[in-house]
């Protein structure tokens, strides 16, 4: 059982890529261990280059994340951890892979939709093949499972559709990979605007709680928590509560209980600042120690850089059999 998943090196990264991706990673990456397989996890910075972004940056926002995601637990002994753009392969499969693709797969893209609206000067081609790119992220390496939050979904059913459709057209050498998205937290919303999802660049500043925040700021910001008026106070998931719920969510992925249970612990509660409070004292026990390994991690840049060279040798081992036998079937490249 092989997992594969890729993470954008833009901005800083928020709860919502923490509790809906990376503690999948760091789960999965032992999953997989125990399987006998391996888990692979990609910094795309390919794909941040889809949007307006700044070259003197880029670099650097490698490194911040990959040391965010070791800092969580990612082990380089354990999983494969690498550039996306150090593996080649992974353009050049989707090339082959667009062949495949429709015009009409692409402009059906929720987020090709958002994002576009958003560019202000130019719309990339990149943003439009963006899907195509990731379909071959993942496909390279004939991985099983892809761990990535509700906001994936479907990025995840169009690379299905494109393994399905590879393998009836040129014969079976894809794995069709299954979405893996967590029981809790697998749509994180905006602390102020909970009808949204918590994001870097759509999502309100007081709303976004970062991996980064200093603890006394991800307490100011749970305090601040848009909930609701409902008098008495009712602590209970509800479609019609999408603050409460949201916190909900929150505070039974950071410990580690189900929803259930925080609903019967915050019966007795007296009001929502309990909630909140309760929330903002797991999420910091959830993120202390990933800020205190960060800290130690990020100034090394050479050792970053050493952990990205060694991943990346390794992806490309397994990326390079399968273009072989890709470039084989769809017939390009030298007589095999
Ligand atoms: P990115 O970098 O935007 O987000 C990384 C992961 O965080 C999840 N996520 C959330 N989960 C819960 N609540 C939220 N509010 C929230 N916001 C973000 C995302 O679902 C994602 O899993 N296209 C991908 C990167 C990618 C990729 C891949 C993923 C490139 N190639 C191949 C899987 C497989 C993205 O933009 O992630």
């Amino acid at each position: 059982m092989r997992i594969f998943s890729g993470i954008q090196p833009t901005g800083r990264k928020h709860l919502g890529n923490y509790i809906g991706a990376i503690v999948q990673y760091v789960e999965g990456q032992h999953r997989a261990a125990e399987h006998g397989d391996v888990g692979i996890f990609c910094v795309v910075d390919l794909h941040a280059m889809t949007v307006a972004y700044d070259p003197a940056e880029m670099r650097a926002r490698v490194y911040d994340t990959a040391a965010i995601l070791l800092a969580a637990g990612l082990d380089p002994e354990r999983c494969i951890f690498f550039r996306q753009s150090d593996v080649p392969e992974h353009t050049e499969l989707a090339w082959h892979l667009g062949a495949i693709t429709s015009h009409g797969d692409l402009n059906r893209m929720h987020q090709f939709k958002e994002k576009s609206a958003r560019q202000r000067d130019l719309v990339s081609a990149d943003l439009f093949f963006y899907p195509v790119l990731m379909a071959a992220d993942v496909l390279a390496y004939r991985a099983h499972e892809v761990p990535v939050g509700d906001d994936q979904r479907q990025h995840v059913e169009l690379m299905r559709d494109l393994a399905q459709r590879f393998n009836a057209r040129f014969g079976d050498e894809l794995v069709v990979p299954e979405l893996l998205v967590p029981a809790t937290g697998a749509r994180i919303m905006d602390l102020q605007a909970p009808d949204s999802k918590m994001s870097t660049t759509g999502g309100t500043a007081e709303g976004t709680v970062y991996v980064l925040d200093d603890a006394k700021t991800v307490e100011k910001k749970f305090k601040r928590a848009v909930t609701d008026s409902d008098d008495p106070p009712r602590i209970v998931r509800d479609p019609a509560k999408p603050g409460v719920t949201n916190l909900i969510d929150i505070l039974a992925a950071a410990s580690g209980r189900t929803h259930a249970d925080v609903e019967a612990e915050m019966a007795s509660a007296r009001g929502y600042g309990d909630l909140k409070l309760a929330t903002a004292a797991a999420v910091n026990a959830l993120l202390d120690p990933v800020r205190e390994r960060y800290a130690q991690l990020r100034p090394d840049e050479d050792a970053l850089e050493a952990v990205l060279g060694a991943g990346a040798q390794k992806a490309r081992a397994i990326a390079s059999e399968t273009l072989v036998d890709v470039r084989r079937v769809m017939g390009v490249g030298p007589r095999p």
